[in-house]
């Protein structure tokens, strides 16, 4: 529901400690920058003027090992946005790998806090697997647009685990990898888009998994602070400090500067920077290479491939015999970083990166910001980087002479050094900050939403039951379905009458043959399907299986043992395979010779069996686990979902109906209904209908007013008492 009001957007970021301010980053593995990049999407997001709410939802923890505000429900980050934090699992704080078995309750939690709210969210965006998991029940669930941020993969982790030797049984053991990457196939699945940083992580890392469709994959450039980084001043009263580390290295500093920033590690190849350099002469002459890789005080205290890479830069600044040429500071700190970019700005210089691979490159951003154009290595960071900003060259890391060329020709050039140096400048800022990011990021949610939008608004839609006060549940065969013209003047009401009435039904079949009948009969999937005779529930159209009523019903249900126990007794027909489910035990009754539902009930039990049995027409005896019947699915989807009883018409017409019937339910009995249920007429909330099958249905909305201010024509005492539970009918 896009109302015109402005977009619901829901980010949901499950583990880690997620608060507002003073964020505990490093705190623990699961706590880095994901957690700063979903707090300050959230807020950026606020500011676009198509929004106007922000959910950033996320585990609650209760343990005193950690700060009490991630106890608290609900921690507002601005007018509009909010953390809102739902139980999953445990309180005490879990690392993520310990998760899995909670995010399904995790979810039933979310969508009891979507209920109560009564909005549904416009896109729902799960980050990293266990909120893409998440985020792919609500979205099947509810049928909104869904977004998946991996953040990172586990696939590719585990290719890098292997790699190093790590066996596959300990990554399983110390990760929960395939957990992981099951969640993972899972949100691509569902999702309808997925945001990536940079295009490698699409070529590359999404390409490793089954469901890889470049097609739904979108490349937004994260936000990056560059306010630390501006072009030099037009003139320095003095120059910065690390301009005095740099010149006694250089016999003309004023030369234009390659500037190389890196940590001193083997993979950012420096060694091939100085050998290009090195090699061509009319470079060297030319321009000053300054190389700036981390710092040091004893070359022998650094760890060892970090001593090989400065010991490589003297020895060939010594074979090429590159002295006053090249800098190779011994020191710096991270406020000398930005002076850095501008002293090679200053000169009309470059920023270098040759490294190996890049997949994402902050450091060409950085020098973007100060006006510094770049030269870097042909990969994914760089690449996009290009491509977005025009302020440079890309060059094969493995080819030196074409390095020092391409380095000469960038310093030489003077027009084109003019253009990449404001076109970086423009492209920093306007690709890489958190209004371009949100500006991309809402264009591609937009379009997403329109899509959906058409699809979200028809009667099957389960999206109803979040904004759903009250439910009209009925049975099919002899109830719904016997009367054509009554069938479709329902079916007309239904679709008309607004998001506020969801529609379901409760019926004997099994979940195949409901399909079945509901296609025969053009009736549109309901939002909720009880079959079975209440042994299962399923949401509509995508026909999710509630899988905690499942949980709930396996109590007690030994079905091997019912069925051999049942052998014992005559005029029971087993019914064919369509009658069998998980949860439910059909017989055809012969005339005369059948037991009763409470003979049954008594011989299972002197078996140390307990069972729920229900006879329907005098035809059909129905064996249940002692939780599952009609009555007792509704009652648990309406505890579930917020609806209470009184608030849910159900409509029948034999056996099996009895227990949705009675109790605060509205019930209401078709004309045509099986004499087995007149020994409910007079009971509270039981509207006997005069006409037969869907007119009797409609006869009884009418008569309590369902779509309108409801009325039960009870006198007003009737429900000073808790409603009694009602005993199972055939006890
Ligand atoms: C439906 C089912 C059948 C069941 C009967 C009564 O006809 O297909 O298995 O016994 O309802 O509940
Ligand atoms: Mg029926």
């Amino acid at each position: 529901m896009a109302d015109s009001a402005g977009r619901y957007i829901m980010l949901i970021s499950v583990h880690g400690r997620v608060r507002g301010s003073d964020m505990e980053l490093g705190a623990d593995p699961d706590t880095g920058g994901q957690i700063t990049y979903v707090v300050e999407l959230a807020r950026a997001l606020i500011e676009h003027p198509e929004v106007n709410r922000v959910d950033l939802v996320t585990r609650r923890v209760i343990d005193p090992k950690v700060d009490p505000i991630y106890g608290e429900p609900k921690e507002s980050l601005a007018p509009g946005v909010n953390i809102v934090r739902i139980e999953c699992g445990p309180k005490r704080y879990l690392a993520k790998e310990s998760l899995w078995p909670h995010l399904d309750s995790f979810s039933d939690n979310l969508l009891r806090y979507l209920r109560d709210q009564g909005r549904v969210p416009d896109l729902i965006h799960g980050h990293y697997a266990d909120a893409g998991y998440v985020a792919g029940r609500m979205t099947s669930l509810l049928g909104i647009p869904m977004a998946f941020t991996g953040h990172s993969l586990g696939r590719v982790k585990k290719q890098r685990l292997l790699e190093q030797g790590m066996a596959e049984e300990a990554i399983e053991k110390r990760y929960k990898i395939s957990r992981r990457i099951d969640a993972e196939e899972y949100a691509l699945d569902n999702a309808t888009f997925v945001v990536t940083s940079t295009s490698q992580e699409v070529e590359e890392q999404y390409a490793l998994y089954d469901n890889y469709q470049p097609k739904r994959m979108t490349v937004i450039p994260p936000a990056v602070d560059l306010s630390r980084f501006t072009p030099p001043p037009r003139s320095w009263r003095n120059l910065p400090k690390i301009h005095k580390a740099i010149t006694p290295f250089l016999e003309d500093w004023a030369k234009p500067m390659i500037l190389a920033v890196s940590r001193p590690d083997p993979r950012k190849n420096i060694a091939t920077l100085i050998k290009a350099y090195g090699e061509n002469e009319k470079l060297r002459d030319v321009a000053n290479l300054v190389i700036v890789a981390g710092n040091r005080t004893d070359i022998n205290e650094l760890d060892r491939s970090a001593r090989e890479v400065i010991g490589e830069i003297l020895q060939y600044v010594d074979l090429y015999n590159l002295y006053g040429k090249v800098a190779y500071p011994k020191n710096h700190d991270s406020s000398d970083v930005p002076h850095l970019y501008q002293l090679a700005t200053k000169t009309k210089g470059l920023f270098v990166n040759p490294a190996l691979t890049e997949p994402f490159g902050l450091t060409l951003l950085e020098a973007a910001a100060s006006g510094l154009p770049i030269v870097a290595t042909s990969d994914g960071g760089p690449r996009d980087i290009v491509a977005l900003c025009r302020n440079g060259v890309l060059i094969d890391p493995l080819k030196s002479k074409e390095l020092g060329e391409a380095l000469l020709a960038a310093v030489s050039d003077r027009t084109q050094w003019k253009k990449w140096s404001n076109a970086g400048l423009r492209g920093a800022h306007g690709h890489y900050s958190w209004s371009a990011h949100v500006k991309k990021y809402a264009g591609i949610v937009g379009t997403a939403i329109r899509k959906s939008n058409k699809h979200r608004q028809t009667l099957s839609s389960s999206a109803r039951l979040i904004t759903a006060d009250r439910i009209v549940v009925c049975d099919i065969d002899n109830t719904l379905v016997g009367d054509k013209s009554g069938l479709r003047e329902l079916i007309r009401r239904l679709k008309n009458v607004g998001s506020n009435v969801a529609f379901g039904i409760a019926t004997g079949r099994s979940l195949d043959l409901t399909l079945s009948v509901l296609q025969e009969w053009k009736i549109p999937t309901p939002q909720l399907l009880i079959t079975s005779v209440g042994s299962a529930i399923h949401y509509g159209a995508p026909l999710i299986e509630d899988r905690g009523f499942d949980q709930h019903i396996r109590h007690r249900w030994r079905p091997e043992v019912i069925r051999e126990v049942m052998t014992e007794l005559p005029g029971l027909k087993p019914q064919g395979a369509e009658g069998q489910t998980k949860y439910k035990i059909s017989y055809d009754m012969l005339e005369d010779e059948a037991p009763t539902a409470a003979e049954v009930t008594r011989h299972l039990r002197r078996s140390r069996l307990q069972a729920n049995v229900i006879t329907s027409h005098g035809a059909y005896l129905d064996i249940l686990p002692i939780r599952a019947s009609k009555g007792m699915a509704l009652r648990y989807f309406a505890m579930n979902w917020g609806v209470e009883p009184d608030r849910c018409l159900v409509a029948g017409d034999s056996g099996n109906d009895e227990e949705m019937l009675t109790g605060n339910t509205l019930g209401v009995v078709v004309g045509n209904h099986d004499p087995e249920l007149e020994k409910l007429r007079g009971e509270p909330h039981i509207y006997f209908a005069e006409k037969n099958y869907a007119w009797g249905i409609i006869e009884g909305i009418e008569h309590y007013n369902f779509f309108g201010k409801i009325r039960t024509h009870e006198p007003e005492f009737v429900n000073t008492e808790p409603a009694k539970p009602k005993p199972v009918n055939s006890a």
